[in-house]
């Protein structure tokens, strides 16, 4: 049963490439018009509990463009809003799907689902990790700048879901990956400590740091993401006033390479964690990354579904 809740856990170091290559592959044949319906018939149910864009919209899709269905599952409508257990709900949809997707708050409400369920468990975003988000920024990171061996990827912000997944996939990536936080704020030693274990297999570099500029010193990517993530928007404006010395801007950029590029997951907020002339200047390659959402995805649908047997 292959699952995709933990980028650290369920991606091998081998298994990424193969990943990318299927990327790569899927997109190409979405752009050429080549038809690639490897889930025929299949159904993805997709739970949320929490709003979605990018994701919702690109797994819905893409399980269009590969034969299958999916059907959109939100909080508000299925009993699990209601109180029904992960359990219950588990055993119900293994009867009646070919894999769920979910994006929901507790991280151990996704495992529960895995553990308790007899079809693959794709993580949508949980409150400590966002693995899907991490194969379309490779993917997009690759085409930019050709390799990802030996970049240097520079996260500046709050050490959050976004960033406990950028350690542990860029580290299995071979990308040095530097993270800067504020010291309350910073990712939990776990994510840290899985890095430093890819880490020494692969070449990269594992740095945490408080201070923005040391992060992106030499960077060739920079990647930021909200302050405010979903569930804690109560904090809003004590968390403006925390993150404030940690916007990506233009002066944050004149550190780094001077052909780094700029990613975000999005959705992003303007004159807070990235400035304008940032997000939609020469170097932001936000979009492509958005769209490359689509094309990772399918890849991880079609590595799920068939079991890495394409
Ligand atoms: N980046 C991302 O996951 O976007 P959505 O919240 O719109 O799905
Ligand atoms: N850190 C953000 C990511 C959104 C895609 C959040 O969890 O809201």
């Amino acid at each position: 049963m292959k699952h995709f809740i933990d980028f650290h856990e369920d991606v091998g170091i081998e298994e990424l490439d193969y990943l990318l290559d299927l990327a790569a592959d899927m997109k190409k044949k979405t752009k050429t018009g080549i038809e690639h319906h490897y889930l025929k018939n299949k159904s993805l149910g997709m739970i949320f509990t929490k709003s979605s864009t990018r994701t919702r919209v690109s797994f819905e899709v893409g399980m269009f463009q590969l034969g299958g269905q999916a059907l959109f599952l939100s909080n508000n409508d299925i009993q699990i809003g209601r109180g029904e257990t992960i359990y219950d709900t588990a055993h119900v949809l293994s009867g009646m799907l070919d894999g769920i997707m979910i994006r929901t708050f507790k991280h151990s409400d996704v495992e529960d689902l895995a553990k308790f369920g007899s079809i693959p468990v794709i993580n949508g975003l949980t409150d400590d990790q966002h693995p899907t988000q991490m194969l379309a920024d490779l993917l997009t990171i690759k085409e930019h700048k050709g390799e990802l061996k030996g970049l240097k990827l520079a996260y500046v912000g709050d050490g959050n879901n976004v960033a406990n997944s950028l350690l542990q996939a860029c580290a299995k990536a071979g990308m040095d990956v530097s993270i800067g936080a504020p010291a309350d704020h910073s990712c939990p030693q776990k994510y840290v400590d899985q890095a430093l274990a890819d880490a020494a297999v692969t070449g990269a570099k594992v740095v945490t740091t408080t201070d923005p500029y040391e992060a992106c010193k030499d960077a060739d990517v920079i990647y930021t993401d909200t302050w405010t993530s979903m569930g804690q928007e109560a904090e809003k404006a004590q968390r403006i006033e925390i993150f404030k010395d940690y916007q990506v801007n233009s002066s944050l950029f004149g550190v780094a390479h001077k052909d780094a590029i700029f990613l975000h997951c999005l959705p992003a907020y303007r004159g807070y964690e990235v400035t304008e002339d940032i997000i939609d200047g020469p170097r932001s390659v936000v979009f492509d990354e958005a769209e490359n959402r689509l094309h990772a995805h399918k890849a991880i649908l079609v590595n799920c579904f068939l079991n890495g047997d394409l």
